[in-house]
C-alpha cells in the first residue's frame, strides 16, 4: 500500500511537471496582465497589433489585420499560419516558442522587448477573434 502511495506521488508530480510547459492563450492572458499588475485591455491591443512603432513594420506587416487568416512575412514572403487561437489550434501551446517569438517580434518591430502589458493587451485582442 505505501508503495503505491509513492507510486502515485511520482506520477503526479511528473504529470505537474509536464503540465508546466503546456499552456493556453487565456493563461498566458492571465498571466502576462497578473506580471503586469493591470487587467488587459483588446482595445489597446488591436491598436497595438496594427501600429508600427517607430520602426519598418507592425505585427500586422507579417501576421495580417485581422490576423485570422494566413499571413505574409514582410521580408521573405513566406507564408504565416493564423495567429489567433480560434483559426489555428496550434497557436500559444507552447511557452517556449511563444516567449522565441514575442522577444524576436517586438524587437523587429519596437527595438525592445514588449512589457507584460503589451503582451497581455495582444493575447486579449487575439483571444476576443473569433
Ligand atoms: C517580420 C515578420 C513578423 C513580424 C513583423 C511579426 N511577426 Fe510574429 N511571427 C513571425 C514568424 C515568422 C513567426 C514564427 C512562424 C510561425 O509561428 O508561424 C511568428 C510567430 C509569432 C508568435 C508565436 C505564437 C505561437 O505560439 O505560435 C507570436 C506570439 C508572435 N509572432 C507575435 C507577434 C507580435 C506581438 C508582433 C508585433 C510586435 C509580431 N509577432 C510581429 C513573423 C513576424
Amino acid at each position: 500500500m505505501r508503495l503505491m502511495t509513492k507510486l502515485l506521488g511520482a506520477a503526479l508530480i511528473s504529470l505537474n511537471a509536464i503540465n508546466a510547459w503546456a499552456v493556453d492563450a487565456i493563461s498566458l492572458e492571465k498571466q502576462y496582465s497578473v506580471a503586469a499588475k493591470q487587467p488587459a485591455s483588446v482595445a489597446r491591443g488591436e491598436k497595438f497589433f496594427a501600429s508600427k512603432h517607430g520602426k519598418e513594420w507592425s505585427c500586422a506587416s507579417c501576421h495580417g489585420v485581422p490576423p485570422t487568416k494566413d499571413g505574409k512575412h514582410a521580408s521573405t514572403d513566406k507564408s504565416i499560419s493564423p495567429l489567433a487561437p480560434a483559426f489555428n489550434v496550434k497557436r500559444f501551446t507552447d511557452e517556449a516558442k511563444v516567449n522565441k517569438w514575442f522577444k524576436r517580434n517586438c524587437n523587429d518591430v519596437l527595438g525592445r522587448e514588449c512589457t507584460s502589458l503589451e503582451k497581455a493587451d495582444v493575447m486579449a485582442y487575439l483571444n476576443s477573434l473569433k
